[in-house]
């Protein structure tokens, strides 16, 4: 909404994600365009993303404006490859790291790329409220501000009330549409003693991952792949599996809850498979929903019970 994109704009999301990631997108009448992920880290590939920029540009259908890459799991994305690609092309970046709050690159956060940077304080995300929350970073102080007025129902903010007088309060001077997208207090006061403990909870959730790949490794067909330089918050531990549904019932058997993020990539979703796609298509994203399963993990999660876990893995055997 800050930047006024809209009909005839293409916003590139990778597939692999959280239907939050695209909707934003057709709220606005612009056409998300999907991008398929690396094979080891699942976040947005770089080589797609450029190949599918130039191919909208070649077809001339939809102006590339925005890429919106995705921490998926809690491991940043590519941020120095992705920034490079929208530097060339023009295009402001968006990190939703809605499961990436905390999560760095060489000990950067992704707001040294992005423009802006997108989190959810939803319970299940590392840093959850007790309700709905979430939040939008941004170095950018204009842009902070016009954000703040569309937060609050386009309210003016100091750049409108500039060299004017009014016989009225400003307070109720709309300048803009803008919507209700306030963080509740009580879910901000949650938060605030919450996130004393928060980079110690990463911390543990590091030990805990690391912990799960030594006892993992051998027993399935990829435990997750942080490459040097990356630290994840660990919203997810996900591992891959030849026979993952296979995997899931014998672990239920066992007491084992497990998930499958995601196993119907947005692609191939109802409300966005008429969207378009990147010319090399979505391998990658394709194989992954048949073989993804994460693991319970969260920042208290003792060793015994760990060890309780990594035992039911190897135990499988499908
Ligand atoms: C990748 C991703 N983006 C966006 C969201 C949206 O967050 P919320 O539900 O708090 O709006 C979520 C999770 O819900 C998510 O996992």
């Amino acid at each position: 909404m800050a930047w006024g994109i809209g009909r005839g704009d293409a916003v590139f999301v990778p597939s692999f994600t959280f239907a939050a990631t695209a909707e934003i997108v057709p709220w606005f009448d612009a056409e998300p365009v999907f991008i398929d992920v690396d094979e080891r880290t699942y976040n947005m590939s770089p080589a797609h993303l450029e190949a599918a920029i130039e191919a909208t540009l070649k077809e001339g259908r939809l102006t590339p404006r925005v890429v919106i890459a995705v921490d998926l799991f809690g491991q940043p994305a590519d941020y120095p490859a992705i920034k490079a690609i929208c530097d060339r092309h023009g295009l402001k970046l968006i990190a939703d790291s809605a499961q990436g709050f905390g999560c760095t690159l060489n000990g950067d956060h992704p707001l040294k790329w992005a423009d802006i940077t997108t989190t959810s304080f939803f319970p299940a995300k590392p840093l959850g409220c007790y309700g709905d929350g979430g939040a939008v970073l941004t170095n950018d102080d204009d842009l902070a501000q016009l954000i703040d007025s569309i937060r609050v129902h386009g309210k003016a903010i100091a750049r409108d009330l500039e060299g004017k007088t009014f016989d009225h309060d400003p307070k109720y001077l709309n300048m803009r549409i803008g919507l209700n997208s306030r963080l509740d207090t009580l879910q901000a006061a949650v938060l605030i003693e919450k996130l004393k403990v928060f980079g110690d909870e990463i911390e543990w959730r590091n030990r805990i991952a690391a912990r799960y790949n030594e006892g993992l490794r051998a027993h399935v067909a990829a435990v997750p792949d942080v490459p040097a330089g990356n630290v994840s918050n660990w919203a997810q531990y996900t591992i891959e599996h030849d026979d993952r549904d296979g995997l899931a019932a014998h672990l239920k058997a066992q007491g084992v809850p497990t998930a499958v993020y995601y196993p119907i990539p947005l692609h191939l979703q109802p409300a966005y498979d008429m969207y378009p796609r990147g010319p090399q298509g979505l391998p990658v994203t394709e194989r992954l929903k048949e073989r993804v399963i994460s693991l319970p993990m969260h920042a208290d999660l003792t060793e015994d019970v760990q060890d309780r876990i990594i035992a039911a893995v190897a135990s499988f055997k499908g």
